[in-house]
């Protein structure tokens, strides 16, 4: 699986440093080639000489060497890898991370980085719990990185709680089983729709829905996991990814992101929408805020395009479409008609009566439902796994 890709192992200063040189071990072993790259405080825990034993490669910590002055590329590592495992990140590295800071070398290689990064916090039991640190995580998550949790157990401080690196055995398997599922989309483009839209009534207030468009990113980035390309239509909100692999384009209303999947559609192998599209828009926004002592008994409003409907009806043989369903009442019979009248391949069920399920929450509840299949129900999981489940269901579609 690891063999001849090139793994950046970036280290930092946390007691766990000291296991790393057999992750490097480990991922020799299966063919893969490593560079270390560590921050300068690393060095005190692990040192450079045994790491750059094992890896075959010098370590790079610095932007020169100072002896010859010869200059080491943040840039050049970044386009070399194949991925890059934080491991153990600090607390410390992981908020310069999550704020863009870039004041060492490793920092500066991440934001140059075009290739998907694999953290794996490691601190003691009371850091880890610190509101901070849980948002940095979220941070990173949110910027498409794969986190790596850490375990329970005796931490150095003598203190048992969360906040273990991972075994290496366990880290290896990590990048193992990304590279053995990333292939199975390769060559594939995916347009993906996330996020609700916005309605403009005037230039400062909109008729919107509480779409948080994260189950359309966890889709995005699934599928990107596995080697497609993706394009991400996405209405208002702030979310945003780094990987390489999805591109973006950030619409507001429906008539937007309508514009934009119709010219998109064409040219990809699967489109997926899971955006909360407005079904109504007013029909003459004001040019101006409308003022509070204007009377405002009525807006005007005119039904949107649906846009699932105008792709169904262009989908050309060899495409698939798959579009959302939410619903409140008679779930199954309401999604299945969907399913027919929008000519669609499969519709993800989810039901508001589902605790848990449908908008801003990070877990999901799910039935599939496939033309001539009898429904599919999921258990409530994260979004990530949710889209896992539909693009494994997508996969089995192309495959039959
Ligand atoms: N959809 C769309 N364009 C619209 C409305 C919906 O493309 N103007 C898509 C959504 O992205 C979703 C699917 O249609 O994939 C179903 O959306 P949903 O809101 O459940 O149903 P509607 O078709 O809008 O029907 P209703 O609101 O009557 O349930």
């Amino acid at each position: 699986m690891l063999k001849g890709k090139k793994i950046v192992v970036g280290i930092t200063a946390g007691i766990a440093a000291y296991k790393i040189p057999l992750l490097i071990r480990l991922l020799k072993k299966e063919g893969a080639e490593v560079q270390v790259v560590m921050t300068p405080f690393a060095k005190d825990f692990v040192t450079p000489l045994t790491l750059s034993v094992v890896s075959a490669r010098p370590v790079l910590s610095d932007y020169y060497v100072k002896d010859d002055g010869s200059w080491h590329s943040h840039v050049d590592i970044g386009l070399w890898a194949d991925a890059l495992i934080l491991a153990p990140l600090t607390a410390n590295t992981m908020a310069k991370m999550a704020a863009g800071i870039a004041d060492n070398f490793l920092l500066t290689m991440v934001l140059a980085l075009r290739c998907p990064l694999f953290f794996a916090p490691t601190m003691d039991l009371d850091m880890f719990q610190h509101p901070t640190v849980k948002q940095n995580i979220h941070k990173l998550q949110s910027l498409g990185y794969h986190y790596i949790e850490p375990d329970e157990g005796e931490l150095a401080s003598g203190l048992k709680g969360k906040g273990r690196m991972k075994e290496p055995e366990e880290l290896l398997k990590v990048l193992m089983d990304y590279f053995s599922k990333k292939q199975n989309f390769k060559g594939k483009r995916v347009m993906v729709s996330a996020g609700p839209t916005h309605e403009p009534i005037d230039p400062v207030r909109f008729i919107g829905n509480s779409s948080s468009g994260k189950m359309g990113m966890a889709v995005a980035k699934a599928f990107a996991g596995k080697g497609a390309e993706v394009e991400l239509i996405l209405g208002p909100v702030g979310l945003e990814t780094h990987l390489p692999d999805i591109h973006i384009t950030r619409v507001h209303t429906a008539a937007e992101m309508n514009a934009a999947c119709r010219s998109i559609f064409p040219h990809v192998d699967i489109g997926v929408m899971a955006a909360a599209v407005a079904d109504f828009t007013p029909i003459s926004p004001a040019k101006e805020k409308i003022k509070k002592d204007r009377s405002l008994e009525q807006i005007h409003l005119k039904p949107t395009d649906d846009i699932l409907s105008g792709l169904g009806k262009m989908k050309k043989t060899g495409q698939y479409l798959i579009g959302f369903a939410l619903e409140t009442e008679d779930e199954l019979s309401n999604a299945r008609q969907k399913l027919q009248k929008k000519n669609l391949d499969m519709i993800v069920l989810n039901s508001l009566k589902d605790e848990g399920a449908g908008f801003g929450t990070d877990t999901n509840k799910i039935t599939l439902l496939i033309p001539h299949q009898p429904p599919q129900a999921f258990p409530l999981k994260s979004k990530e796994a949710v889209a896992e489940d539909i693009i494994s269901a997508i996969q089995k579609l192309m495959e039959a």
